[in-house]
């Protein structure tokens, strides 16, 4: 067959193939750097010094976002920030310029990122966030929420969650929350996050009304609570849900203190996010972790994960990917990042395309002696790799 042909009848294949509900076989992933892109670079220039805690999501409209701290004087968690915002109407090709959507002002204790959670019923936008979570010269800390009604090209005013949830010491992801698409409680928007050092462990907070109203759900406490840890003590922190097909959430959870294991921590919620059964925990050894924050996703029936893989330096960016929702993951791995590399996020879109099943994109800490010189956005293609 002349080439061309061969193009159409190939592509007549892949139209035919779209129809059915998966044209890849998870079997098949053996995945590809396929492009990368640095969104923020640190080092004082404008009114900011460091970029850190990346976010990134799909809109229900297909646009990407991609989110950070804008520490604008230290590199520190402490300080004044904004919310620095990146948009690209064409899956990551390009991006609009740099905006602040939240600035927090002279907050001494100033915000911290946070979690970005999209209402696919309602085509909502919602980036959670703390204030003061450190309590540094303020107290108490604050929830707080912005909402974008247009697919992120503008942002309303903060609103204070503290006055719905009470004041607690909350900071929600960092990554992003989930809006239930099966039952138990499908529509419910899913925000997990910790608490402080002492009262630290993972919590939830939930919505039923796209964002209205918020309540407390979940809790895993940290032991002894609310007292002072020690190393090897259990403390949950950072965290990320996932939902799984059977309508279950599985939050893949920092072990602060290496509680068992220099390894991650795994929990599972059955009633959407109001409870987190101590006898679902686990601590999964094949994922080593050198206490961070890390990214999953659930796509087409895979669960993926980031981190830096290893015990104990934020180096080495893996991407890895288990058929068995977790309960086992594939030998092969793919490295993003042999260098420093920090906290990550996952995100992809789904939709009826064939091409939009192909690829993830994972947003990443990334430098060359420190991990908090740039934020990458890296495409990777699943099936694109031999
Ligand atoms: C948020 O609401 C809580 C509870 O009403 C309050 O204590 C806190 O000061 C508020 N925070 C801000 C930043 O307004
Ligand atoms: C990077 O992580 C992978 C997956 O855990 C591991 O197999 C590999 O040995 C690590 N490489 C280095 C240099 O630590």
């Amino acid at each position: 067959m002349e080439t061309g042909s061969r193009l159409v009848a190939l592509s007549l294949l892949l139209s035919l193939l779209s129809l059915c509900n998966s044209t890849f076989s998870p079997k098949q992933i053996v995945p590809l750097l396929y492009e990368e892109q640095l969104l923020w670079v640190s080092g004082f220039e404008g009114e900011v010094n460091t970029y850190r805690i990346p976010l990134l999501s799909f809109t229900p409209k297909g646009s990407l976002l991609a989110f950070s701290e804008a520490r604008k004087t230290t590199s520190r968690d402490l300080g004044q920030k904004f919310i620095a915002m990146r948009r690209s109407t064409d899956k990551g090709a390009t991006w609009s310029p740099s905006s602040f959507i939240v600035d927090d002002g002279a907050h001494i204790d100033g915000l911290n990122l946070g979690s970005v959670v999209v209402d696919e019923e309602h085509g909502l936008v919602i980036v959670v966030y703390v204030l003061c979570f450190n309590h540094y010269h303020c107290s108490p800390s604050s929830i707080m929420m912005v909402e974008s009604l247009d697919d992120g090209l503008s942002w309303s005013q903060p609103r204070n969650l503290s006055v719905q949830l009470g004041v607690k010491t909350f900071a929600p992801g960092p990554g992003f929350g989930i809006q239930k698409r099966y039952n138990p409680a499908k529509g419910r928007l899913v925000v997990c996050g910790h608490g402080t050092l002492e009262g630290n462990g993972v919590f939830c907070i939930l919505s039923d009304d796209h964002g209205k109203n918020w309540y407390n759900g979940a809790a895993l406490k940290s032991i002894p609570y609310n007292q002072q840890k020690r190393e090897q003590d259990f403390t949950p922190d950072e965290c990320q849900p996932v939902e799984l097909a059977d309508g279950s959430i599985v939050i893949n959870v920092r072990n602060q203190n290496n509680y068992h294991c220099r390894c991650r921590m795994v929990v599972r919620s059955f009633d959407g996010g109001l409870t987190l059964p101590i006898e679902t925990l686990f601590f999964d050894r094949e994922l080593v972790d050198p206490a961070v924050a890390a990214g999953a996703l659930v796509k087409n029936g895979v669960l993926y994960f980031t981190n830096p893989s290893h015990e104990l330096h934020r180096v080495n960016l893996t991407l890895r990917w288990s058929l068995t929702d977790g309960k086992s993951w594939e030998k092969k791995a793919l490295q993003i990042w042999a260098g420093p590399s920090g906290y990550s996020s996952i995100t992809s879109l789904d939709s009826s395309s064939v091409e939009d099943e192909k690829y993830i994109f994972v947003i990443y800490e990334k430098g060359y002696k420190s991990y908090g010189e740039t934020i990458s956005v890296t495409k990777i293609h699943l099936f694109g790799g031999r």
